[in-house]
């Protein structure tokens, strides 16, 4: 596929292409899939790395879904998406992963109604092997990934765990649904714009034990914690953030996609262009911060640079009762290391 002329239509999503950046490549796994259809056309369109940054889309899902992937091209060529330089379709690892600059790896099986995420690391832990040695052979040395599969912090730990050739700070598992998740609540508790809140965070695993933090909270700036009620807090708030998962596949006997599908352009532009001095939630690789087992994925609150580096929020005073909730979700993740110990590199 050619480059697009730049067309009237789309002058929304785009910036005139005189003023466009090099072509960047991107790799979507799973392409085929829920959160890969939510997603394609949202990176083609400049929603994720912006509207002056052209990429070249590498659909990677296994053989047999690689008509859908034929089909998903077609459909991703009748957007006429000004930024879509070009697309390839494929079941191989070394043509999916070459020279690619961003890794969205959601490629795997989701849960059904009645199962834990952790349930699903005997299926899905293996794909993170051939993943991480095949990021390591293939893609550019600054490649930062993300990963969207489940359970994806103990996946992201095995995946980054074979791929030394990257810097250990490009691999991130995504938080930052439950993190937009417990914003959406806050932001009908206190009846404002979501806008308007800010330094919340995601402590630890993507599970049922993380630790969604309200202690550091402000609307418009003030503190308001102080205001929350205790009882919403502990038996609604925290508790809804943990399960919201499970209460979506509950509902719609599938689970979330257009929700993780936006989370990861989030959290991907945010890493790209920075969060201009706001807290959002990343699961990175613990070298001890805050007393966590160094090696595990675990959420904390960053914030990233315009420069797309992001830095650990430091110096939080952290009472007792939030220690005892981040000590419970590390727990769970130092037992899910345990686990993989024989599928780490
Ligand atoms: P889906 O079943 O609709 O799609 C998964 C796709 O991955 C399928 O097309 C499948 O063929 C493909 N696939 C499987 N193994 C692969 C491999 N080795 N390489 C490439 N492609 C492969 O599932 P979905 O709803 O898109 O969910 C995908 C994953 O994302 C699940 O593990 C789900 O639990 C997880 N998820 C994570 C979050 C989060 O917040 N971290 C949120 C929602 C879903
Ligand atoms: C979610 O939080 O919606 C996803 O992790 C999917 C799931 O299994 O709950």
């Amino acid at each position: 596929m050619l480059l697009r002329n730049l067309s009237k239509r789309f002058m929304a999503y785009a910036k005139p292409s005189s003023e466009w950046k090099a072509p960047v490549r991107v790799v979507l796994t799973g392409a085929n899939g829920n959160i890969g259809y939510a997603m394609a056309f949202r990176i083609a369109s400049g929603d994720m790395l912006g509207p002056d940054q052209p990429v070249i889309l590498h659909l990677l899902d296994l053989p047999n879904a690689q008509q859908g992937l034929v089909g998903l091209n077609m459909e991703l060529n009748d957007c006429a998406f000004p930024l879509l330089h070009n697309v390839v379709t494929t079941d191989d690892y070394a043509t999916a992963f070459s020279d690619v600059d961003f890794a969205l790896l959601v490629g795997s099986k989701p849960r059904g109604p009645g199962m834990e995420r952790a349930d699903l690391l005997k299926d899905n832990g293996k794909i993170f092997i051939g993943q991480g040695k095949a990021l390591n052979d293939y893609a550019s040395r600054n490649c930062k990934t993300l990963v969207v599969g489940n359970p994806a912090n103990t996946n992201c730990m095995i995946l980054q765990s074979h791929c030394p050739g990257i810097p250990k700070e490009n691999f991130c598992a995504m938080t930052r649904l439950d993190h937009d998740r417990g914003l959406s609540q806050l932001a009908d508790y206190f009846n404002v714009n979501t806008t308007q809140l800010s330094d919340i965070c995601i402590w630890g695993n993507h599970s049922p034990s993380m630790y969604p933090d309200v202690s550091f909270l402000k609307v418009n700036g003030e503190h308001v914690t102080s205001k929350i009620d205790t009882d919403w807090r502990v038996n609604n708030f925290t508790p809804r953030v943990q399960n919201r998962g499970a209460e979506i596949i509950a509902n719609r006997k599938l689970s979330s996609a257009a929700s993780a599908g936006n989370a990861a352009i989030a959290h991907t532009r945010d890493w790209h262009l920075g969060t201009n001095g706001e807290w959002t939630s990343f699961s990175v690789l613990s070298q001890g911060e805050y007393g966590i087992s160094p090696g595990l994925i675990f959420s904390y609150p960053v914030v990233v640079d315009s420069n797309g580096n992001w830095e650990i929020v430091q110096g939080l005073e952290i009472s007792a009762a939030s220690r005892e909730m981040i000590r419970k979700t590390e727990n769970e993740l130092i037992g899910e290391r345990e686990t993989v110990e024989h599928l780490l590199g």
